[in-house]
């Protein structure tokens, strides 16, 4: 069984799309989402009702998730970007009915799978918290003060967007990386496949989605990041 790893898509419903293609020709049969449905992408109701449809095996809470729920009516923000942000919150939370804002509220922040007859752990940001980023070259006290309590063999994360695949204290730390938003610059979603029946071999995808349409969708839906979006695409945020 191939199982498809899909992280902070933030609302780009485009590079979704393009991975669930790409997930379609590699014959994968179960997903996984690890949470940040909302912020930097015009679509996150339709992205939304997309991952709903695929019935996930798990499907965790990030951050920007959990922010939705702390939107205080009559919050004054004390800076331009304070402003910014909250502005993408407003639009995420707008653009998702009351039943949907409720189902991300109860989604777990991180949550124990057996895969293949091994345990694994997924979360957003560590097991202990969904703002919590895992990053390579983290000190191993930094780790073990990661993973929390629980034994595991393999912990697969997000929120950094920066993929990674390293072994520490014999558990394999993973992060395949953001479909909206790569780290590196440019317009390509990163996700990963665990193939349960090829020794649990990993595969980290990358796939380019077109730019174009999404700069007209967001300008069209009066997405307030589009900028921000667009300098980020480009290299330049
Ligand atoms: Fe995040």
């Amino acid at each position: 069984m191939r199982i498809a790893f899909l992280a902070d898509i933030h609302g780009n419903l485009f590079a979704l799309e393009a991975v669930l293609a790409d997930c379609r020709a590699c014959r994968v049969e179960g997903y996984v989402f690890l949470g940040d449905l909302v912020m930097i992408g015009s679509r996150p109701r339709e992205v939304f009702q997309t991952l709903e449809a695929l019935k996930p095996l798990a499907w965790i809470k990030g951050n920007t998730d959990g922010w939705l729920e702390e939107i205080q009516p009559g919050f004054v923000p004390s800076s331009p970007q304070e402003a910014e942000i909250l502005g993408l919150f407003e639009y995420g939370a707008r653009h998702l009915d009351e039943a949907m804002r409720t189902a991300l509220s109860s989604k777990p922040m991180a949550q124990r799978l057996d895969l293949g007859g091994a345990p694994v752990m997924i979360c957003h940001g560590s097991p202990c918290s969904y703002s919590q980023g895992i990053r390579p070259g983290m000190a191993a006290e930094e780790l073990d003060a990661c993973l929390g309590p629980g034994s595991f063999r393999e912990l697969v994360c997000a929120h950094t967007h920066i993929p990674m695949n390293f072994i520490h204290r014999g558990v394999r730390f993973l992060n395949f990386g953001s479909v909206s938003t790569p780290t590196e610059g440019g317009h390509h979603a990163s996700y990963g496949i665990l193939d349960l029946d090829a020794r649990r071999d990993m595969r980290f995808r990358q796939v380019p989605f077109d730019l174009e349409p999404y700069a007209r969708d967001m300008k069209q839906t009066g997405f307030p990041g589009m900028e921000r979006v667009l300098r980020r695409y480009a290299g330049q945020a």
